[in-house]
């Protein structure tokens, strides 16, 4: 699916955002909490602009995504890997942080795709992933939903591929309770979970620190 939307990707983003997404994308990397020189995983990378943001920072950005599609329409100012999520092409501890971008509800095993960023992460090193949520105001809730629903399957059938903006909505019942997901980053060695909303809500970063790790033995967070 995501080899077929590759192309008009981007168009399509900043149209049913309005452009919002960029404001976004900012905020996640600043959650980071990482300085400059940090090597960060853009983890289903898509297109790439996490990667942008994150070269912006100073930070050395690797994207990975499984889609050769995504890839080839991705900005080249990072190197790019084609790979799953759940089986990184990383040592252990390779990286000091990993942001990704509405990517969540696409992975079949979140909780694979975790223990493997707990793999390949440093010790206390960052999260933080950006995702749909829906806003807590019944009024907000219901403009979202139409402009969700409705409008954002429009704006795909008129510039890329209907079916595939169609699943884009409904893929959103994918997404794990807050509950779920906390038990999973605590079964992965995340501790320090956060959540942020942004845009009263439609949109939501959550962070959370690898908990420290000595010679193969796990730290107390
Ligand atoms: C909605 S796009 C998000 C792209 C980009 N992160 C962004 O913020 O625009 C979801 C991405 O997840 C990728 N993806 C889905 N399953 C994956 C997996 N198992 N491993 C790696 N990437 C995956 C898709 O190929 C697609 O590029």
């Amino acid at each position: 699916m995501f080899d077929t939307i590759a192309p008009r990707y981007d168009l399509v983003n900043k149209l049913m955002t309005l452009g919002l997404d960029a404001r976004w994308r900012s905020r996640a990397v600043t959650l980071l909490s990482l300085g400059p020189g940090a090597v960060v995983l853009d983890l289903a990378c898509g297109t790439g602009d996490l990667c942008r943001e994150l070269a912006w920072r100073g930070q050395h950005a690797v994207g990975v995504d499984l889609s050769l599609g995504m890839l080839q329409h991705a900005w080249r100012g990072a190197p790019l890997l084609q790979a799953d999520a759940v089986s990184l092409p990383l040592r252990d501890g390779a990286v000091d942080g990993v942001v990704s971008g509405f990517a969540l509800r696409n992975f079949a095993d979140l909780g694979a795709m975790l223990a493997e960023l707990g793999r390949v992460l440093r010790s206390h090193g960052r999260i933080s992933f950006l995702e749909v949520s829906e806003p807590a105001s019944p009024l907000l809730r219901a403009g979202h939903s139409v402009w969700f629903r409705h409008v954002v399957p429009l704006i795909g059938a008129a510039f890329s591929d209907a079916a595939s903006y169609r699943y884009l909505p409904e893929s959103v019942a994918y997404l794990p309770s807050a509950e779920e997901m906390d038990g999973m980053l605590a079964a992965a060695g995340f501790a320090d979970v956060r959540r942020y909303d942004l845009s009263g809500g439609i949109v939501r970063i959550l962070t959370a620190t690898r908990r420290g790790r000595q010679d193969g033995v796990e730290e107390a967070a």
